[in-house]
Protein backbone atom coordinates (compact mmCIF):
# COMPACT_ATOMS: atom_id res chain seq x y z
CA UNK A 1 0.00 0.00 0.00
CA UNK A 2 1.06 3.42 -0.63
CA UNK A 3 -0.16 6.03 1.30
CA UNK A 4 -0.27 9.75 1.12
CA UNK A 5 -0.63 12.33 4.10
CA UNK A 6 -1.75 15.88 3.37
CA UNK A 7 -0.57 17.86 6.42
CA UNK A 8 1.76 14.95 7.76
CA UNK A 9 4.75 17.44 9.58
CA UNK A 10 1.52 18.70 11.65
CA UNK A 11 0.55 17.31 15.04
CA UNK A 12 -1.96 14.42 14.12
CA UNK A 13 0.05 14.31 11.11
CA UNK A 14 3.21 13.38 12.51
CA UNK A 15 1.86 11.08 14.96
CA UNK A 16 0.51 8.47 12.90
CA UNK A 17 3.14 8.95 9.96
CA UNK A 18 5.82 8.46 12.62
CA UNK A 19 3.37 5.27 14.30
CA UNK A 20 3.09 3.65 10.93
CA UNK A 21 6.85 3.91 9.71
CA UNK A 22 7.93 2.78 13.68
CA UNK A 23 5.70 -0.59 13.16
CA UNK A 24 6.71 -1.52 9.86
CA UNK A 25 2.86 -0.60 8.68
CA UNK A 26 3.95 0.88 5.88
CA UNK A 27 7.60 1.45 4.53
CA UNK A 28 9.15 4.56 4.28
CA UNK A 29 9.27 4.27 0.23
CA UNK A 30 5.36 4.00 0.14
CA UNK A 31 4.76 6.96 2.39
CA UNK A 32 4.33 10.61 0.81
CA UNK A 33 4.21 13.51 2.40
CA UNK A 34 2.81 17.07 1.57
CA UNK A 35 2.74 20.07 4.10
CA UNK A 36 2.83 23.66 3.68
CA UNK A 37 6.63 24.50 4.71
CA UNK A 38 8.26 21.72 1.94
CA UNK A 39 10.33 18.94 1.97
CA UNK A 40 12.38 17.97 5.22
CA UNK A 41 15.59 16.37 4.59
CA UNK A 42 14.79 13.55 7.83
CA UNK A 43 10.99 12.16 8.75
CA UNK A 44 11.62 10.73 11.96
CA UNK A 45 14.64 8.99 11.59
CA UNK A 46 13.35 7.85 7.47
CA UNK A 47 13.49 8.73 3.46
CA UNK A 48 10.36 9.32 2.46
CA UNK A 49 8.77 10.90 -0.84
CA UNK A 50 7.91 14.70 -0.86
CA UNK A 51 5.65 15.12 -3.73
CA UNK A 52 5.24 19.09 -4.52
CA UNK A 53 1.67 19.16 -4.54
CA UNK A 54 -1.86 17.83 -2.92
CA UNK A 55 -2.66 16.51 -6.44
CA UNK A 56 0.85 14.74 -6.67
CA UNK A 57 0.29 13.32 -3.16
CA UNK A 58 -2.66 11.52 -5.13
CA UNK A 59 -0.85 10.21 -7.72
CA UNK A 60 1.39 8.24 -5.49
CA UNK A 61 -0.68 7.14 -3.08
CA UNK A 62 -3.63 4.58 -2.92
CA UNK A 63 -4.55 5.90 0.44
CA UNK A 64 -4.65 9.29 1.44
CA UNK A 65 -5.05 10.94 4.95
CA UNK A 66 -5.92 14.16 4.88
CA UNK A 67 -4.69 16.24 8.56
CA UNK A 68 -4.82 19.58 7.35
CA UNK A 69 -7.26 22.19 9.02
CA UNK A 70 -10.46 22.64 8.16
CA UNK A 71 -9.49 26.33 6.42
CA UNK A 72 -6.89 25.42 4.98
CA UNK A 73 -8.71 22.56 3.18
CA UNK A 74 -10.72 24.71 1.72
CA UNK A 75 -7.93 26.29 -0.43
CA UNK A 76 -6.45 23.25 -1.78
CA UNK A 77 -7.89 21.23 -4.75
CA UNK A 78 -7.93 17.45 -5.70
CA UNK A 79 -9.51 14.47 -7.50
CA UNK A 80 -8.85 11.23 -5.86
CA UNK A 81 -11.09 8.98 -8.20
CA UNK A 82 -10.44 5.31 -6.89
CA UNK A 83 -8.74 6.40 -3.95
CA UNK A 84 -9.11 5.88 -0.15
CA UNK A 85 -9.44 9.00 1.56
CA UNK A 86 -9.00 9.05 5.27
CA UNK A 87 -9.70 12.24 6.70
CA UNK A 88 -8.90 13.64 10.25
CA UNK A 89 -10.81 17.28 9.83
CA UNK A 90 -13.03 17.59 12.06
CA UNK A 91 -16.36 19.50 10.73
CA UNK A 92 -15.79 18.66 7.32
CA UNK A 93 -18.63 15.96 6.29
CA UNK A 94 -18.78 13.04 3.99
CA UNK A 95 -20.43 14.38 1.26
CA UNK A 96 -18.29 17.20 0.80
CA UNK A 97 -15.20 14.80 1.11
CA UNK A 98 -16.65 12.51 -2.10
CA UNK A 99 -16.64 15.57 -4.20
CA UNK A 100 -13.09 14.52 -4.60
CA UNK A 101 -14.08 10.93 -6.75
CA UNK A 102 -12.80 9.18 -3.19
CA UNK A 103 -14.36 6.71 -1.38
CA UNK A 104 -14.01 8.18 2.46
CA UNK A 105 -13.61 7.75 5.43
CA UNK A 106 -14.13 10.03 8.35
CA UNK A 107 -11.81 9.72 11.76
CA UNK A 108 -11.49 11.19 14.59
CA UNK A 109 -8.73 10.43 16.81
CA UNK A 110 -7.62 12.14 19.77
CA UNK A 111 -4.27 13.62 21.97
CA UNK A 112 -3.44 9.93 22.50
CA UNK A 113 -2.25 9.95 18.78
CA UNK A 114 0.72 11.19 20.29
CA UNK A 115 1.84 8.15 22.54
CA UNK A 116 -0.57 5.58 20.34
CA UNK A 117 -3.15 5.45 22.89
CA UNK A 118 -5.37 7.35 20.69
CA UNK A 119 -9.40 6.34 20.63
CA UNK A 120 -10.42 6.17 16.92
CA UNK A 121 -13.81 6.81 16.21
CA UNK A 122 -14.32 6.41 12.03
CA UNK A 123 -17.61 6.49 9.71
CA UNK A 124 -17.62 4.86 6.33
CA UNK A 125 -18.85 6.74 3.66
CA UNK A 126 -20.44 5.25 0.31
CA UNK A 127 -18.23 2.98 -1.75
CA UNK A 128 -16.16 1.66 1.74
CA UNK A 129 -15.20 -1.66 0.52
CA UNK A 130 -14.08 -4.24 3.48
CA UNK A 131 -10.79 -4.49 2.20
CA UNK A 132 -10.61 -0.24 2.81
CA UNK A 133 -11.91 -0.61 6.25
CA UNK A 134 -9.43 -3.47 6.94
CA UNK A 135 -6.53 -0.64 5.60
CA UNK A 136 -8.25 2.46 7.78
CA UNK A 137 -8.55 -0.24 10.43
CA UNK A 138 -4.37 -0.81 10.08
CA UNK A 139 -3.08 2.79 9.97
CA UNK A 140 -5.34 3.85 12.37
CA UNK A 141 -4.73 1.08 14.77
CA UNK A 142 -0.93 2.09 14.65
CA UNK A 143 -1.69 5.26 17.09
CA UNK A 144 -4.19 3.26 18.97
CA UNK A 145 -7.89 1.51 19.22
CA UNK A 146 -10.62 1.90 16.52
CA UNK A 147 -13.86 2.14 16.83
CA UNK A 148 -16.36 2.31 13.89
CA UNK A 149 -19.76 3.83 14.37
CA UNK A 150 -22.76 3.59 11.66
CA UNK A 151 -23.33 6.84 11.17
CA UNK A 152 -21.78 10.76 10.30
CA UNK A 153 -23.75 11.61 13.23
CA UNK A 154 -22.63 9.00 15.71
CA UNK A 155 -19.39 9.71 14.77
CA UNK A 156 -19.68 13.65 15.69
CA UNK A 157 -21.67 12.22 19.01
CA UNK A 158 -18.42 10.52 20.30
CA UNK A 159 -16.30 12.72 19.16
CA UNK A 160 -17.71 15.41 21.66
CA UNK A 161 -16.54 12.48 24.24
CA UNK A 162 -13.30 11.37 22.87
CA UNK A 163 -12.36 14.30 20.59
CA UNK A 164 -10.48 16.12 23.43
CA UNK A 165 -8.58 13.66 24.83
CA UNK A 166 -7.15 14.63 28.06
CA UNK A 167 -9.23 18.21 28.52
CA UNK A 168 -11.60 17.05 30.47
CA UNK A 169 -10.01 14.92 33.00
CA UNK A 170 -7.63 17.78 33.45
CA UNK A 171 -10.66 20.16 33.97
CA UNK A 172 -11.96 17.86 36.74
CA UNK A 173 -8.12 17.63 38.11
CA UNK A 174 -8.19 21.55 37.84
CA UNK A 175 -11.28 21.62 40.03
CA UNK A 176 -10.13 19.22 42.60
CA UNK A 177 -6.71 21.41 42.88
CA UNK A 178 -8.76 24.41 43.38
CA UNK A 179 -10.68 23.07 46.04
CA UNK A 180 -7.71 22.31 48.32
CA UNK A 181 -6.08 25.81 47.72
CA UNK A 182 -8.82 27.83 48.68
CA UNK A 183 -9.02 25.16 51.87
CA UNK A 184 -5.43 26.56 52.65
CA UNK A 185 -3.07 23.95 50.95
CA UNK A 186 -0.13 24.83 49.09
CA UNK A 187 -0.43 24.65 45.24
CA UNK A 188 2.29 21.72 44.49
CA UNK A 189 0.37 19.55 47.34
CA UNK A 190 -3.38 20.26 45.53
CA UNK A 191 -1.73 19.48 42.00
CA UNK A 192 0.11 16.48 43.33
CA UNK A 193 -3.05 15.05 44.99
CA UNK A 194 -5.36 15.99 41.79
CA UNK A 195 -3.35 14.15 39.65
CA UNK A 196 -3.31 11.16 41.47
CA UNK A 197 -7.11 10.70 41.86
CA UNK A 198 -7.30 11.92 37.83
CA UNK A 199 -4.60 10.51 36.59
CA UNK A 200 -2.99 7.38 38.90
CA UNK A 201 -6.42 6.65 40.46
CA UNK A 202 -7.90 6.02 37.01
CA UNK A 203 -6.32 3.38 36.03
CA UNK A 204 -8.24 1.31 38.23
CA UNK A 205 -11.57 2.03 36.47
CA UNK A 206 -12.31 -0.63 34.59
CA UNK A 207 -16.28 -0.25 34.57
CA UNK A 208 -17.03 3.19 35.84
CA UNK A 209 -20.65 2.73 36.27
CA UNK A 210 -19.68 -0.74 38.86
CA UNK A 211 -16.60 1.87 40.61
CA UNK A 212 -19.21 5.17 41.12
CA UNK A 213 -22.09 2.17 42.52
CA UNK A 214 -19.41 0.21 44.90
CA UNK A 215 -19.04 3.93 46.68
CA UNK A 216 -22.31 4.77 46.47
CA UNK A 217 -23.24 1.43 48.12
CA UNK A 218 -20.72 1.55 50.89
CA UNK A 219 -22.69 4.66 51.87
CA UNK A 220 -19.48 6.28 53.71
CA UNK A 221 -18.23 9.78 53.46
CA UNK A 222 -17.44 9.35 49.48
CA UNK A 223 -21.16 8.41 48.61
CA UNK A 224 -22.01 11.62 50.56
CA UNK A 225 -20.19 13.82 47.48
CA UNK A 226 -21.29 11.55 45.16
CA UNK A 227 -24.49 12.45 46.05
CA UNK A 228 -24.17 15.87 46.81
CA UNK A 229 -22.43 16.44 42.90
CA UNK A 230 -25.01 15.28 41.26
CA UNK A 231 -28.15 17.46 43.39
CA UNK A 232 -25.94 19.90 42.53
CA UNK A 233 -26.10 19.43 38.53
CA UNK A 234 -23.09 17.25 37.99
CA UNK A 235 -24.79 15.37 35.25
CA UNK A 236 -26.49 18.47 33.65
CA UNK A 237 -22.97 20.43 33.35
CA UNK A 238 -21.21 17.84 31.94
CA UNK A 239 -24.45 17.21 29.35
CA UNK A 240 -24.12 20.89 28.69
CA UNK A 241 -20.58 20.20 27.95
CA UNK A 242 -20.41 17.73 25.62
CA UNK A 243 -23.90 19.65 23.61
CA UNK A 244 -21.44 22.60 23.24
CA UNK A 245 -18.56 20.88 22.09
CA UNK A 246 -20.76 19.17 19.38
CA UNK A 247 -22.07 23.20 18.62
CA UNK A 248 -18.42 24.31 18.72
CA UNK A 249 -17.64 27.83 19.46
CA UNK A 250 -20.07 31.45 18.68
CA UNK A 251 -18.87 32.43 15.87
N1 LIG B 1 -5.69 18.74 17.22
C1 LIG B 1 -6.63 17.87 17.61
O1 LIG B 1 -6.86 17.56 18.81
C2 LIG B 1 -7.46 17.17 16.56
C3 LIG B 1 -8.24 16.07 16.94
C4 LIG B 1 -8.99 15.42 15.95
C5 LIG B 1 -8.95 15.89 14.64
N2 LIG B 1 -8.21 16.99 14.32
C6 LIG B 1 -8.18 17.46 12.93
O2 LIG B 1 -6.93 17.07 12.39
C7 LIG B 1 -6.52 18.01 11.40
C8 LIG B 1 -5.07 18.39 11.68
O3 LIG B 1 -4.98 19.01 12.94
P1 LIG B 1 -3.57 19.32 13.60
O4 LIG B 1 -3.85 19.79 14.99
O5 LIG B 1 -2.64 18.15 13.42
O6 LIG B 1 -3.08 20.56 12.69
P2 LIG B 1 -1.64 21.23 12.57
O7 LIG B 1 -0.72 20.74 13.64
O8 LIG B 1 -1.84 22.69 12.42
O9 LIG B 1 -1.07 20.66 11.19
C9 LIG B 1 -1.59 21.08 9.97
C10 LIG B 1 -0.74 20.50 8.85
O10 LIG B 1 -1.28 20.98 7.63
C11 LIG B 1 -0.21 21.46 6.80
N3 LIG B 1 -0.74 22.46 5.86
C12 LIG B 1 -1.30 23.67 6.14
N4 LIG B 1 -1.69 24.27 4.99
C13 LIG B 1 -1.39 23.41 3.98
C14 LIG B 1 -1.52 23.45 2.58
N5 LIG B 1 -2.07 24.50 1.97
N6 LIG B 1 -1.08 22.40 1.85
C15 LIG B 1 -0.53 21.32 2.45
N7 LIG B 1 -0.36 21.21 3.79
C16 LIG B 1 -0.78 22.26 4.53
C17 LIG B 1 0.79 22.01 7.78
O11 LIG B 1 2.08 22.12 7.17
P3 LIG B 1 3.37 22.72 7.94
O12 LIG B 1 3.76 21.66 8.94
O13 LIG B 1 4.37 22.89 6.86
O14 LIG B 1 2.90 24.00 8.58
C18 LIG B 1 0.74 20.93 8.86
O15 LIG B 1 1.56 19.84 8.47
C19 LIG B 1 -7.50 19.18 11.50
O16 LIG B 1 -8.36 19.14 10.39
C20 LIG B 1 -8.29 18.96 12.77
O17 LIG B 1 -9.65 19.33 12.61
C21 LIG B 1 -7.43 17.61 15.25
Amino acid sequence: MKLGILGGTGWLGSAIGKAVLHQGVVNASDLAVVNKSGARRDYFGYDVQWPKSAQALVAFADVIILSVRPDDWRQISMQAEGKLIISFMAGVPLDVLQSTGARVVRAIPNAGAENCTSFTPMCAGPGVTNQDREIAHRLLGAIGSVREVDTENQLEVLTAVTGGGPAFPALLATTLSQYLTTSGLPAFVAKEAALNVVRDCAQLIDDPHAVVKRFVDYAGTTAAGINAAQDAGFQTAIFEAMDAVRKGPAT
